[in-house]
């Protein structure tokens, strides 16, 4: 039988949560050996703690495979030497880079870690003669391009949202133009796991409304709620579709490949399909009214608290409200080639969604306190369904 190869791969950006998830990963399903270089200022056993939590949740408690982890510190910035030794003495070869600044206008962030620390980490991969360069990017890094983003360079579009996508696209030039085999993978928006909902990331994207929401909106209960939400469809990825992704491209032995890592289209819900399924299940108030930007919204006649929540969520609406296209080839052919690549929908959403809910004690408490406010009210019948649904699949917990 042939062995398979093992590899000593350097993590960047692991006490994140696509590096963490990233690590566990490799962990949980290759030989590979991680090495993964924190920043300081970060305790070694909340990493591990961090990387068991994703490892316990894909099904291996024991975390033997933990023995092939190792935790180090990544060099300052510029400090050539440093990252020449860091790769020397872990022997690598092979870089997965998913650090990155995701403050959409602080340029100062922004270029410390897509420029500079790409600059640093494609130096020393250079010198240490790596195999392959994975660099973890966006797939909105096309910006608010007419066209779909090709799974190549991408031009310059336009306009961007902000200044984020600009330099993300610059920085896989640089990785592009390195002259190292490289792999950009650009996941749209990660979401919780499809099978169970799971999600230990930080508060982006979808995460960011409901956290908001739960945070701002559920101080009472309000009859009607208005938000910005478009009949586009919102460019979420499960997180399994994510990783299986990644080592997919790697197994195929992938170089000089841009991915597109964005669910299949059809089955997408629309923003609007969203907010409709968050408020009969989680918010339920008598009317909701959507429009296509802030702008179209009654904002002064809000209450202070629901203008405050239309003004946190503003840049994310701007971005959900623009039609996203890709170019999918790569997907497609992974995915005829057998890659497992769980699509998201309105009824996988709901998972996460029931998952936030759970581990939400805002969002318990606005619950328990609709309850009592209506206790007529009719139990929610889908939501019902759904709890049973949940009930029977690994970890289903609904509205407790
Ligand atoms: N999450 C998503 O939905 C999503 C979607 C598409 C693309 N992405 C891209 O994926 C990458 C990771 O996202 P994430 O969701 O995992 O974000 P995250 O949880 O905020 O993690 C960011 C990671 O990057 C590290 N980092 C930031 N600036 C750095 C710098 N200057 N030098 C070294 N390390 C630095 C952080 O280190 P510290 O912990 O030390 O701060 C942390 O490990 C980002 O580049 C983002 O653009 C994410």
């Amino acid at each position: 039988m042939k062995e398979a190869i093992v590899a000593r791969v350097l993590v960047i950006g692991g006490t994140g949560y696509l590096g963490s998830l990233i690590g566990a990963t490799l962990l949980e399903k290759t030989q590979d050996f991680v090495v993964l270089a924190a920043r300081p200022g970060h305790q070694r056993d909340d990493i591990v703690a961090r990387l068991r939590m994703e490892m316990t949740a894909a099904g291996d408690p024991d975390g033997a495979a933990l023995e092939r982890l190792r935790i180090v510190r990544l060099p300052a910035p510029g400090d050539s030497r440093g990252f020449s030794s860091l790769f020397r003495e872990n022997r690598i070869d092979e870089v997965i880079n998913c650090a990155g600044a995701v403050h959409y206008f602080d340029v100062e962030a922004l270029q410390a870690s897509t420029i500079d620390l790409v600059n640093d980490l494609l130096r020393a991969s250079k010198e240490a003669r790596i195999n392959r360069f994975i660099h973890v990017s966006t797939a909105f890094a096309c910006g608010f391009s007419l066209e779909p983003s090709v799974e190549a360079l991408l031009p310059e579009p336009p306009a961007d949202p902000t200044p984020y996508t600009r330099f993300k696209r610059r920085s896989e030039y640089l990785v592009a133009e390195s002259g190292l085999p490289f792999i950009i993978l650009r996941p749209s928006i990660v979401i919780g796991d499809s099978r169970d909902g799971h999600y230990f990331g930080p508060d982006y994207g979808v995460y960011q409304y409901w956290e908001s929401f739960a945070k701002v909106m559920m101080d009472r209960y309000r009859d009607t709620i208005h938000v910005v939400a478009s009949d586009h469809s919102l460019p979420l990825v499960h997180q399994d579709a994510f990783v299986s992704t990644l080592l997919a491209v790697r197994a195929r032995g992938a170089c000089g490949a841009f991915v597109n890592v964005v669910s299949p289209e059809e089955q997408l819900p629309s923003v609007k399909a969203l907010w409709r399924q968050y408020c009969d299940l989680v918010v339920r108030p008598h009317r909701l009214f959507c429009y296509d930007s802030i702008e179209e919204a009654p904002v002064r006649e809000l209450d202070t608290r629901h203008r405050a929540f239309l003004n946190i969520t503003a840049i994310n609406s701007r971005i959900s409200s623009w039609g996203w296209r890709f170019d999918t080839t790569h997907r497609d052919r992974l995915i005829e080639e057998g890659l497992v690549f769980p699509p998201v929908t309105l009824q996988s959403v709901r998972k996460c969604q029931s998952r936030f809910v759970a581990s939400s004690p805002a969002t318990r408490d606005y619950l328990q306190k609709f309850e009592q406010l209506f206790p007529d009210a009719p139990k929610q019948p889908r939501a019902r369904a759904l709890a049973d649904a949940l009930a029977e699949g690994p970890g289903g917990s609904w509205l407790l």
